[in-house]
């Protein structure tokens, strides 16, 4: 392509050789002498800068007056090296040609600051911002960073549906999907007849692929699955969205250490390579979001992460009981401000907690010997709390039909699952990694509503 992007040409030597510059202006600036015009296309976080001297802004002077903030360009000249400090190239402009403008009166990303909430109520446009360029650009990278770390330890990707009989996590949260004129079946006081519906039976958008994943594993080994997952809990928070996206590693043969160990190793791939390859956009978010973050992620790499169990951890809990809203006792399904509590003050980074009570959990993990826990682990992190969930699985088929008739589920929409343990079952362990979660934790952004394009949440499901 002869089309280049800011950043290809910022990789460039300044040699005086003709550019052509295509984005949106996110800055005009007049003196006496020039015109300044910073020019952003996406590409990179920095602006390049297009300077008119006093007779090209003359000869562009009807164009300069159309381009305000916002507005999509096309500047040509020559790529100079730069006098400002902080930029190392700058184009010397000869032409310039708006190409839609981006009236003042009524675009609104005017050059003042903005806060997240007046941004997310305009998600269309917020990509144009720093911040949300940042976010997409780190997204992007994390993304592959994901495919390449599996990739490169034999892991097949698998894909999962996304509509689903059965309910990953026991816990109901499920939206459903139906082709059932429902409204019409209410008025008509009739029961609704599944066996009418599209698939037949009642059916769901999934909360987890795990399940479905767990069968390529009981094949192929080491399998992962990365798509988008689905909760309908009525959870307002920082840390919940209705429509996230999760990675989902199950490997066989692999046992609870195993799990812990791939879990500390795919965190730290992911926080070194947005160290390395997202340098830039890191050094934003430490200036502008959060500061210290990029020597907090640095530090992450140096040492091995905390390990504690479940009960160990309610018992530092319980002795500092006055520091929480809610009181902390076994049993209790921590609270985020429980688990933020034991990584800054305890941990002093990421910690795994292990073991919990298995009626907090799900159906799916290996009990342990004492009758009362599970060998199930959460990776949790300071500043929300947990980042990833897994377990080692229930491998013995008797102790996994016995659960699945304790909680009541329904045995006949797990027969297929309980088939992977009929016909040779192995020990075998798993997690899910929230990818949104993963973004708040390398960002430093505080909410998730703000680190995924659309958000989907209770009573939102704009655009
Ligand atoms: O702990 P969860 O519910 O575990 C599972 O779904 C398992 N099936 C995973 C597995 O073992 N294969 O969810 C896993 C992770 C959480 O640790 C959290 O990071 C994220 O998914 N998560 C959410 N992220 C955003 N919004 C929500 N409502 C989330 N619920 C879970
Ligand atoms: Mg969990």
């Amino acid at each position: 392509m002869k089309l280049m992007t800011i950043k290809e040409i910022f990789a460039l030597e300044p040699d005086g050789r003709a550019v052509t510059v295509k984005g949106w202006v996110r800055t005009k600036r007049e003196t006496k002498a020039a015109v300044f015009l910073e020019v952003n296309d996406g590409s990179r976080m920095g602006n390049i800068q297009c300077v008119f001297d006093e007779a090209a802004a003359a000869a562009a002077n009807a164009e300069l007056g159309r381009a305000g903030t916002g507005a999509s360009v096309a500047v040509e000249g020559v790529l100079v090296a730069s006098p400002a400090a902080g930029q190392k190239l700058e184009v010397r402009a000869s032409s310039l040609r708006v190409i839609g403008e981006a009236p003042a009166e009524t675009y609104p990303l005017q050059k003042k600051a903005h806060s997240f909430e007046f941004l997310r109520e305009i998600a269309h446009l917020r990509p144009r911002t720093n911040t949300f360029g940042a976010v997409a650009r780190v997204r992007n990278r994390m993304a592959f960073a994901i495919h390449e770390f599996y990739q490169a330890r034999g892991f097949n990707y698998v894909h999962t549906p996304l509509i689903t009989a059965s309910d990953c996590e026991g816990a109901g949260a499920m939206f459903q999907v139906t082709t059932l004129d429902l409204e019409r079946i209410a008025k008509s006081g009739q029961a609704v007849d599944y066996s009418k519906d599209f698939f037949g039976k009642p059916s769901f958008l999934t909360v987890s692929g795990q399940l479905n994943v767990e069968t390529y594993c009981a094949a192929l080994g080491r399998v992962y699955t990365f798509g988008p997952t689905f909760r309908a809990e009525n959870s307002n928070t920082t840390r919940h969205l209705s429509e996230f996206w999760m990675i989902e590693p199950e490997v066989a043969f692999a046992e609870l250490p195993d799990n812990m160990e791939l879990a500390e190793e795919f965190l730290k791939h992911l926080v070194r390579t947005a160290l390395k390859d997202c340098a830039e956009d890191l050094a934003f978010f430490d200036q502008r979001i959060q500061p210290g973050l990029v020597k907090s992620l640095e530090a992450v790499l140096d040492k091995p992460f905390a390990h504690m169990t479940y009960t160990e951890a309610v018992a530092i809990l319980e002795k500092n009981a006055d520091k929480f809203e809610v009181k902390p006792y076994w049993g209790l399904d921590l609270m985020s401000e429980h688990e933020k509590f034991l990584c800054e003050q305890i941990a002093g980074g990421p910690l795994f907690l292990t073991d919990y009570p298995k009626e907090i959990k799900s159906f799916y993990m290996k009990q342990n010997a004492d009758g009362k826990t599970v060998r199930a682990m959460d990776l949790l992190v300071p500043r929300f709390g947990e980042i990833i969930g897994g377990s080692e699985r229930e491998e013995r088929l008797e102790v996994l039909e016995a659960r699945i008739r304790e909680l009541g589920l329904d045995e006949k929409a797990y027969s297929w699952y309980l088939d992977l343990r009929r016909f040779g079952t192995t020990p075998h362990s798993g997690f899910g990694l929230g990818f949104e979660r993963l973004i708040l934790y390398v960002t430093g952004m505080a909410n998730i509503r703000d680190v995924i394009p659309f958000p989907r949440a209770p009573k939102l499901a704009d655009f």
